[in-house]
């Protein structure tokens, strides 16, 4: 069984769902749950109906609430599918209330729980993904670790690796086997980046120049949700676009569009002046790859997007001041501004005068899906 719920989970599965049907699919059985934590069309049937992901087994409904609220309610529903299922493991993926929720749900009654994108930390507990992602990794039996860093982390926190591990035994929740896979978004990319192309259209129809812009997204409560932090965010951006005649094309998430139309703060209505401030609806998974792949710079809270403009070797202000996915900042394709002004200014103006960068590979070869699917026969067998 697998939870999804927030946006990049439905995207992740779509990796895994793909190499479940095409090639495991004498093996594999996959019962797809989505909490509803994301709801929206733009948040979530878009990415069912353009990435081909069958419809849920089951819609749990959820939607959104604050973090106990919501994470209780998922808890119950999941618990109440996993009696009904009883599958062989869950799976869950990254580190959002519903993966929170998968991993308590599973591991108390005793479900091996799979944890995709394990390892990754921040270091930084106020984010509540970093709670989230602990206790997920802590609550696994087969932990798929996207990166060395991620590796490294869990080592760290006492997880053995891998061969000592089986040295003791079969893998369980008391021994539980680590892996480094590479990335499911990596997979996704490589898999969509032809076919992103088809939507060429999108860039005529919202008045792009696609050799002249500068893509950002915007959604952590950090950056969001004190009006004043958000509207230096965006008075950065405006500034940048104004000196250098550069459009910002913001697909932007609905907890950052809630938070603009409940403002009335006078540096946010000022964007409107600015004909090259481009402020859209979220868009799908194929238009945000065209959007990736031509963008000049990239500038971004999103950990998936941070990831998307290094797959697509585009540089990244990352609007964080710490990120899970150190390897992109340590090749010197990334910097880390946080959320000031002044600091996502000289992060833009680094990337002008810099823009000889290398693009290592960190993510694996675009299997990561592959493996996941063979070390999950070979070891909850
Ligand atoms: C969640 C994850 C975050 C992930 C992000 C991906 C947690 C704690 N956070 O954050 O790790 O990076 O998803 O996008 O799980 N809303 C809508 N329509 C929707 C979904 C949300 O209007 O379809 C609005 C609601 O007002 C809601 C707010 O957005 O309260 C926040 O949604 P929520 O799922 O709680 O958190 P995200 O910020 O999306
Ligand atoms: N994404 C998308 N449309 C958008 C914004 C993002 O399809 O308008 C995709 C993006 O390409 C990436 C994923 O959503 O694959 C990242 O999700 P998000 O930024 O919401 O969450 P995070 O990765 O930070 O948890």
């Amino acid at each position: 069984m697998t939870i999804i719920g927030a946006r990049p989970q439905i995207i992740k599965a779509a990796a895994l769902n793909r190499a479940i049907r095409t090639k495991f699919s004498d093996r594999l059985t996959e019962v797809l749950v989505h909490t509803g934590q994301h709801y929206d069309h733009g948040m979530s049937d878009v990415f069912f109906e353009e990435m081909g992901i069958p419809q849920p087994n089951h819609q749990l409904g959820i939607g959104s609430g604050t973090h106990g609220k919501q994470t209780g309610k998922m808890l119950e529903e999941i618990e109440r599918v996993l009696e009904l299922e009883k599958p062989d493991a869950l799976i869950i993926y990254g580190d959002t209330n519903s993966t929170l929720a998968g991993a308590l749900a599973a591991s108390k009654i005793h479900i091996p729980v799979i944890h995709i994108e394990a390892g990754l930390r921040s270091f930084n507990k106020r984010m509540p993904e970093e709670v989230n992602r602990i206790t997920a990794d802590h609550a696994s039996t087969l932990l798929f670790s996207p990166t060395k860093s991620g590796l490294r982390n869990l080592e760290k926190e006492g997880f053995l690796l891998l061969n000592d591990a089986k040295k003791k035994g079969k893998a369980n929740m008391d021994n539980p086997y680590v892996f480094h896979c590479g990335d499911l978004m990596y997979d996704n990319t490589l898999f969509y980046s032809t076919k992103a192309d088809e939507h060429e259209s999108f860039f005529s129809k919202h008045g792009i120049d696609k050799e002249n812009f500068i893509l950002s997204t915007i959604h952590r409560p950090q950056n969001t949700d004190d009006i004043q932090v958000l509207s230096g965010i965006l008075t950065a951006l405006n500034e940048i676009s104004l000196a250098d005649s550069i459009k910002i094309v913001l697909p932007l998430h609905p907890r950052t569009a809630n938070m603009i139309a409940k403002s009335n703060d006078a540096a946010i209505r000022e964007l409107s002046k600015n004909p090259l401030f481009k402020i859209i609806e979220p868009v799908g998974f194929l238009e945000m790859i065209l959007l990736e792949k031509h963008a000049k710079l990239v500038m971004t809270d999103s950990g998936g997007v941070q990831k998307e403009a290094f797959f697509m070797k585009k540089p990244c202000v990352i609007l964080r001041p710490e990120t899970e996915w150190t390897e992109i900042v340590e090749s010197g394709c990334a910097v880390l501004v946080g959320s000031h002004p002044t600091k996502i200014r000289e992060g833009y103006a680094y990337f002008k005068q810099n823009q000889d960068l290398k693009f290592p590979s960190i993510f694996g070869d675009g299997a990561a899906a592959e493996f996941i699917c063979e070390s999950i026969i070979e070891h909850l067998n």
